[in-house]
């Protein structure tokens, strides 16, 4: 039992319950707070509130260590799939062989969306970004599954949803691409593995079926399984956040792939390549940009260093740096934003500013650099996020409904507005 932590409020000293997870975290139940002193704790952007216990992925931001369900995300990515660790993520242990064929067969069958969607990517402007057209589209998949939308499914009904979204997002990611260059839409194919599936409804065009590269498919689903899960960030956090108004699965995973879609979180791997296009255009002066990031009157930022967690290194990083040598190397590929990314790393990585600051390359450094390489557009590679990070969304909306302790987000705040104050009619105001 360990002893509370005290506060001392308005000379009246406070007893706070302290919580400890697994592996020694430490946290103080500040539950009742509010209701017993009138006192809130006010931590904008939460970066110290925890919102929820969660048994799903482990994270030592100071140790670089990253686990999904206590598995080391270096031996996930080196031995399983990204199938298997959706399994794992989703259903807290990995599968039996027999479990494993059942999930596979179940995602396959639900392979296909009715066919009045196309209809709807078709109305889309062919400029129109694929990000948008896949939130829209995940809500739009709730309209032909009307027995999700009583606010207690059943567990049978929501595991059978959990398995056709799993399924049905990566079509709709592939037909949004498909729509975004004007191109047939392609459909998957029985024999073909998940990852292999969505390249082949990516790339196979009416004149030429996509045979997947052995190193590119590897490398695809090494990606997926690196962003499965990353437990309470922007976009994790709002999925639970929505889903606890009860909200269905459907809306709650479309809140969650517009938050990914912001330039801070899953939308940097997107800039980190418009900024190194950016550099190439101004000459390939990256230095120039190394002191922009510095400069605090520039709004500049590098983007793809930093990161809320972690403050030695991001292990996501370390193994698609790897990767990346390895593909670029493998495919033969000489591209010149890769020297411009090479010359970034290798300052930031030595200079005092990026090192008092524990500013190292994050995950969307070398994924947006891996996503170009093996040929996906530019403003494909935040979708790409969004598919790899579904399981992980699809847990935690699972594990947040599955808790009974679990009450309906809703922040407090400090009101810092006009104090009461009478109203004056039209006629009596003056401009400021
Ligand atoms: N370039 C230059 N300076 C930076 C950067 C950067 N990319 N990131 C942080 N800093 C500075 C920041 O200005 C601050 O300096 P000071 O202490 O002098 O005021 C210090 O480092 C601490 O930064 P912060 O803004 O308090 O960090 P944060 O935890 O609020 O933000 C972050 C984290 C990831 C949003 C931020 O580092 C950033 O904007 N990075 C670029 C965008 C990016 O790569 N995002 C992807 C994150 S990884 C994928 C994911 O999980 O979403």
């Amino acid at each position: 039992m360990t002893d509370p932590a005290k506060i001392l409020l308005d000379g009246q000293s406070i007893d706070l319950p302290v919580i400890i997870g697994t592996e020694n975290e430490k946290g103080i139940d500040v539950t009742r707070l509010q209701a017993t002193t009138g006192y809130l704790t006010l931590d904008p952007g939460y970066a110290n509130t925890g919102a929820c216990r969660s048994a799903i992925t482990f994270i030592d931001g100071e140790k670089g260590i990253l686990r999904y369900r206590g598995y080391d995300i270096a031996e996930l990515c080196e031995k399983s799939t990204f199938m298997e660790v959706s399994y794992l993520l989703i259903h807290g242990a990995l599968p039996s062989q027999e479990q494993f064929s059942r999930f596979k067969d179940r995602v396959l069958l639900h392979s296909l969306i009715h066919e009045d969607m196309k209809s709807f990517f078709n109305s889309y402007p062919g400029h129109a970004h694929p990000m948008a057209i896949l939130s829209s589209m995940v809500c739009s998949l709730s309209v032909y599954h009307p027995e999700l939308l009583k606010p207690n499914p059943n567990p049978k009904e929501t595991s059978q949803t959990i398995t056709r979204l799993l399924s049905k997002v990566r079509v709709l990611a592939a037909f949004a691409y498909k729509r975004s260059v004007g191109e047939a839409f392609v459909y998957t194919r029985p024999e073909l593995d998940y990852v292999s599936n969505f390249l082949h409804m990516m790339f196979t065009t009416p004149m030429q079926d996509y045979e997947a590269n052995e190193t590119i498919r590897k490398a695809l689903d090494v990606l997926f399984i690196l962003h499965a899960d990353h437990e309470q960030n922007c976009s994790t956090s709002t999925v639970r956040m929505v889903g606890s108004s009860k909200a269905n699965l459907f809306a709650s995973i479309s809140a969650g792939v517009c938050a990914l879609w912001g330039p801070l979180h899953g939308g940097a791997n997107q800039s980190v390549i418009e900024m190194l296009e950016d550099i190439e255009r101004d000459g390939c002066n990256y230095k120039k940009y190394i002191e922009k990031a510095k400069d605090k009157s520039d709004p500049f930022k590098l983007m793809g260093f930093g990161h809320r967690v972690y403050k030695s290194y991001d292990p996501r990083a370390v193994i698609l740096k790897t990767y990346c040598d390895q593909i670029l190397d493998q495919l033969g590929i000489n591209d010149p934003i890769l020297d411009i990314a090479k010359g970034l790393e290798e300052i930031a990585l030595t200079d005092p500013y990026f090192i008092e600051r524990k500013l190292y390359p994050n995950v969307d450094f070398y994924s947006g650099i891996l996503y170009r390489a093996m040929g996906f557009p530019t403003n494909m590679f935040t979708v790409l996020f969004a598919l790899g990070r579904l399981p992980g969304w699809i847990a935690h909306w699972k594990e947040m409904i599955e808790d009974p302790n679990t009450r309906i987000a809703r922040p407090r705040q400090i009101y810092v507005g006009a104090p009461l104050r009478d109203y004056t009619p039209m006629n009596h105001r003056t401009d400021p």
